[in-house]
C-alpha cells in the first residue's frame, strides 16, 4: 500500500562533529555522491508508488537529512523532536513548523525524543528505545499523546544508537527484524515473547545499517551490503530493494534515517 514519506535533502551534508561512533570527521565525505544516493532514494520511493515529500535543508544543520529524527507521526497527530545534542537541536523547531504549515496538530515535547530514530510503530504498539538518545520519560508521554502502547526497550550497543539501528518494523508475517545483542537481557525477551516470528540478524548486516530499512509491509528497501538479511527476506516473501547509502552512513545513517513517515 502506498505510504507518504518526508524527506530532506543532504544540500548541506558533513560530518564535523562526533555524536555517535560512526562519525569521524577527519574521514572525507563526498557531498556531492550523498545527493545522487538521497536521490536514488527517493526516486525508488516514487517508483514503488509511495508519496515524498520535501522539507527546505538548513544551512549549519549537517544532519538534518535524517528526517526520521525530526517528529513521530501517527493518525495525523505530530510529537516533535527534542534532540539529545546541541549540534541537532534546531532541527526540531524547523520540522515542527513544517507539520504546523501543513495542517497537522503539532505538540512540543517534554522530554527528549530523537522522533523514529526511536520511536517505530508497529501494527500493535509502539516500540520505543532508550538509552543513547531518547530519554524513558518520552516512552509515557508518547504513549499519553498516541494512545498506543508503548513498549520500552533497551540499546546497550553504542554503535546501535537509535533504535531503527537496531530494529526494523517490517509488517507482513515477520513483524520486524532485530539484532538481539543491541538489546538488554530484557529487552530481548520483550521481543522474542512480542514477536515469536521475528528475524532476527547478525551483526555484519547490522554494521552495513541492513536493519536501517523502510518496509511498505511487503517490498524493503534496505542498504544493497545487507545481504544475508537480503536473502532472508526473500525467503520469507517479503521483496527486498537494495540501495547504496555509503555517503549517509559515514555520519551514522541508512535509508529509514532519511525517511518520516507521514501518517495521516
Ligand atoms: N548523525 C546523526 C546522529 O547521530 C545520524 C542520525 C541517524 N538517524 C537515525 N534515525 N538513526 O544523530
Amino acid at each position: 500500500m502506498s505510504r507518504r514519506y518526508l524527506m530532506c535533502r543532504p544540500t548541506y551534508f558533513a560530518v564535523d562533529y562526533t555524536i555517535n561512533p560512526w562519525m569521524d570527521p577527519s574521514t572525507p565525505v563526498d557531498a556531492e555522491l550523498a545527493i545522487r544516493q538521497w536521490t536514488e532514494l527517493a526516486d525508488i520511493y516514487r517508483d514503488l508508488g509511495h508519496t515524498v515529500e520535501l522539507i527546505e535543508p538548513l544551512p549549519g544543520l549537517p544532519d538534518m537529512v535524517f528526517a526520521a529524527n525530526g517528529a513521530t507521526v501517527i493518525d495525523g497527530t505530530v510529537l516533535g523532536a527534542q534532540f539529545k545534542y546541541p549540534e541537532r537541536a534546531a532541527e526540531g523547531p524547523a520540522y515542527l513548523e513544517w507539520f504546523a504549515r501543513a495542517g497537522f496538530a503539532t505538540h512540543q515535547a517534554k522530554f527528549v525524543n530523537e522522533g523514529e530514530g526511536d520511536l517505530l510503530l508497529t501494527e500493535r504498539f509502539l516500540l520505543a528505545g532508550t538509552g543513547f538518545r531518547t530519554d524513558p520519560g518520552a516512552h509515557g508521554e508518547a504513549q499519553e499523546l498516541f494512545g498506543r502502547p508503548v513498549i520500552g526497550l533497551q540499546l546497550v550497543d553504542p554503535s546501535f544508537y537509535h533504535l531503527d539501528t537496531a530494529l526494523c518494523v517490517l509488517g507482513g508475517p515477520a513483524e520486524v527484524a532485530y539484532l538481539p545483542e543491541a538489546f538488554s537481557a530484557g529487552s530481548r525477551r520483550v521481543l522474542a515473547r512480542l514477536f515469536p516470528d521475528a528475524i532476527t540478524v547478525d551483526e555484519p548486516d547490522a554494521r552495513v545499517f541492513g536493519l536501517n530499512a523502510v518496509s511498505d509491509g511487503q517490498r524493503v528497501v534496505l542498504p544493497v551490503q545487507a545481504v544475508g538479511l537480503m536473502s532472508e527476506l526473500e525467503r520469507r516473501g517479503y521483496r527486498p530493494i537494495g540501495v547504496d547509502m555509503s555517503e549517509l552512513r559515514k555520519a551514522g545513517g541508512g535509508p529509514k534515517c532519511c525517511t518520516l513517515e507521514v501518517r495521516v
